[in-house]
């Protein structure tokens, strides 16, 4: 099985404002492109969150039209940039993003794979921070008990992790979130990855058990600053995305540039 995963694509539409200077509708088009071009092709693509840059009817709307080109499955989580019920409005039933209120937790489970994915959803209205309420963390907890035997890749924006980046650590996943996460964790063993978004530069880590791997911004990324008074400066070096291969009971995962 050949996994894509995209993250951080923050569109902003034809108007919009351009992050980093980027038109991130053009890198959304080349993206949908080369995902297409992969031989072998993925079998689908989860989009970890920060899906446009700012939330409009409109953009999730250009998000629709672009991503309908993409020949695979792909299914789609918040980040904090996003809003629940206008993803919701832009794929009314849309597989995964479930039924119920507009604005409820955009968290599901993909089964027909032969790795289960679960997507969590980590958006704390109004702020960058990612967070993990006891509704989120109870519903995690009984997918995991569910199927314990299954070998599986939890999704989810924010990585739990403290990374060392200090600015980019400020606006990281709530400590207590983050801890109740990791206890789950290491309860179900068959949790073989954390997959996450959100620093927009890859990197990976041993965590609770687990592999915690970061995707690379599928927009702009961030230059490596490991001071305590670094600063969020956007770098146009590794825009791109990740692919997960799971063969043989091993998970592989590669990072590609978009440029190359
Ligand atoms: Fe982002």
């Amino acid at each position: 099985m050949l996994l894509a995963q995209i993250s951080d694509l923050h569109l902003a539409g034809p108007e919009g404002p351009r992050p980093a200077g980027l038109d991130t509708d053009a890198v959304l088009a080349g993206a949908v492109a080369r995902l297409n071009a992969l031989d072998p092709r993925p079998d689908g693509c989860v989009l970890t969150g920060d899906l446009v840059e700012r939330p409009g009817a409109e953009v999730y709307e250009r998000l629709r039209e672009l991503l309908s080109g993409l020949r695979m499955p792909w299914w789609p989580m918040v980040g904090n940039h996003d809003d629940r019920a206008l993803l919701r409005a832009a794929w009314p039933g849309a597989a995964g993003l479930g039924a119920g209120p507009a604005d409820a937790f955009v968290h599901y489970t993909v089964e027909d794979l032969p790795l289960r994915l679960v997507m969590l959803d980590s958006l704390r209205l109004g702020s960058h921070i990612g967070e993990l309420c006891g509704e989120r963390l109870a519903w995690l907890e009984a997918q995991l008990a569910a199927q314990p035997a299954r070998p599986t890749i939890v999704f989810v924006h924010h990585p739990p992790l403290q990374v060392g980046v200090p600015h980019l650590d400020r606006s990281g996943m709530a400590s207590a979130s983050a801890a109740a996460l990791g206890e789950i964790v290491r309860r179900h063993p068959q949790v073989e990855r954390i997959a996450c978004g959100h620093l927009h530069r890859a990197q990976a880590a041993r965590w609770h058990g687990t592999l915690v791997t970061v995707c690379p911004g599928l927009a702009h990324q961030f230059a490596l600053d490991l001071r305590e008074q670094g600063r969020y400066t956007p770098a146009d070096e590794g825009r791109g995305y990740q692919l997960h291969r799971w063969h043989d009971g091993c998970l592989t995962t590669y990072t590609a540039r978009l440029d190359a």
